[in-house]
């Protein structure tokens, strides 16, 4: 089986904000990079970007200037997608839209080489559909990083129903080295963040709209007893409330309508009224004023705290089982993937094994009970675990 080392020249498609970050990691670890954009300005824009990021590195000393000089040298930019012609790896990270990828893909084939592997950074779209729009179907794969690419450790490796085996061994082994953090999740909506995520945006929301507590306590909630870094609301406005709503929709279609996903009318309210979050000043939270200051003057409540959290967590946790259940992934890549993609402050597997499997079983059901709704449809997985008394990791040290 070929691997790719360093001398392999690195095609990357689009030069937004992912398209540039991706180039950033492949450029450091030594790859000649290869940018094309349909706009001029973009690969302006990316250019000035890219320079700047590099030259913060250098001032904060994270890297000498030698090296920032050489991973500048060695990335790019054209708008003529005929220079990616030699490309051993070639990356997209254009629109998200099927149809435009689909056309791409297929276009690139009469330009590269055989050899050529073809990557889609898409968090959303089918790695199958893109792929049988090509002649080779076994070269295309998913390759999702995260936001911003070289602060984010995780990449979720993708391979379509039509992919070759040796395309994901190659690709996993190139992103370990990268000093990337590789998962493989099997090609389903959202793979395996955008999926099992999907709990801590809409549980929160759910709370909110059933008025057990208000969006500063959910938040904190979480932030206290949970340890995660920021509340779902918080993120939610981080990640822009439009294209938070627009993931959930998706994975809620693409799932059939199973009503876990079921996106919330509040959040799409929000987007409706154009409070997107932080990028337009005003989402959940007002970023015109001073930001945390609803958060800091709260003070525990227990019982309402610890609630909020617990409804969350299982809820979380029972996603996680499901797509274990479906083999969307192994448990250890799961628990990677939400530590290393969303920084989650434990894997979910391990928090249900510290809650106690009888215990998730147990909250679960109270919510079934409660709400008779398929949403809180306990996993086969927890409900058997719990029966029999098992533990994720019954070893300590596999965690
Ligand atoms: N932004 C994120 O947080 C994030 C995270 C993971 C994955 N993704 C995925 O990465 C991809 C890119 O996202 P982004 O946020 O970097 O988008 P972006 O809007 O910042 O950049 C997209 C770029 O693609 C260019 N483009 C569009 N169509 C093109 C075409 N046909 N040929 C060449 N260039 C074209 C645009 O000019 C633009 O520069 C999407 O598939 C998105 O779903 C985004």
């Amino acid at each position: 089986m070929i691997n790719f080392n360093k001398h392999v020249a690195i095609g990357i498609i689009g030069a937004g904000t992912m398209g540039t970050g991706i180039a950033q990691v492949a450029a450091t670890f030594g790859h000649r990079v290869v940018i094309f954009d349909q706009q001029k300005e973009q690969l302006n824009r990316s250019h000035e970007n890219l320079t700047n990021v590099i030259n913060r590195l250098v001032n904060k000393q994270k890297i000498d200037q030698r090296d920032g000089e050489n991973i500048l040298s060695r990335v790019t930019f054209t708008n003529s997608i005929n220079d990616l012609a030699s490309m051993g790896l070639i990356i997209e990270a254009i629109v998200e839209d099927l149809e435009v990828k689909k056309e791409l893909f297929a276009n690139l084939e009469d330009l590269v080489n055989e050899n050529c592997f073809l990557a889609t950074n898409t968090s959303s779209l089918s790695i199958t559909s893109i792929a049988a729009a090509c002649r080779i179907p076994q070269r295309v794969i998913g390759l999702h990083f995260f936001n911003p690419p070289p602060l984010m450790p995780l990449v979720e490796i993708v391979p379509g129903i039509l992919t070759g085996s040796s395309v994901k061994e190659v690709l996993f082994n190139l992103m370990k080295e990268w000093g990337k953090v590789p998962v493989v999740a099997k090609d389903t909506p959202g793979f395996i963040v955008n999926k099992v995520a999907r709990s801590f945006y809409g549980e929160a929301l759910r709370i909110y709209e059933e008025g057990i507590a208000d969006i500063p306590r959910i938040d904190y909630a979480m932030k206290r007893i949970g340890k995660f870094r920021m509340g779902p609301f918080e993120l939610m406005d981080l990640i822009g409330n439009d294209v938070n709503y627009k993931v959930t929709e998706t994975v809620f279609r693409e799932f059939y309508y199973d009503q876990r996903y079921k996106p919330s009318i509040t959040q799409k309210r929000y987007v409706e009224a154009g409070l997107y979050g932080r990028k337009s000043g005003k989402g959940f939270y007002d970023y015109t004023e001073l930001q945390n200051a609803q958060l800091d003057e709260l003070e525990p409540d227990s019982k309402l705290d610890s609630m909020i959290f617990e409804r969350i967590i299982v809820m979380l946790i029972n996603e996680a089982a499901d797509t274990l259940m479906y083999n969307i992934a192994s448990k250890e890549d799961i628990d990677l993937a939400m530590l290393n993609g969303v920084n989650y402050p434990k894997g979910l597997f391990k928090w249900a094994d510290e809650l106690g499997l009888d215990f998730v079983a147990s909250r679960l059901s109270d919510l079934y009970e409660m709400y008779h709704e398929d949403r809180y449809r306990t996993s086969p997985i927890i409900a058997k675990m719990a029966k029999t008394n098992e533990k994720f990791y019954p070893n300590a040290k596999d965690f």
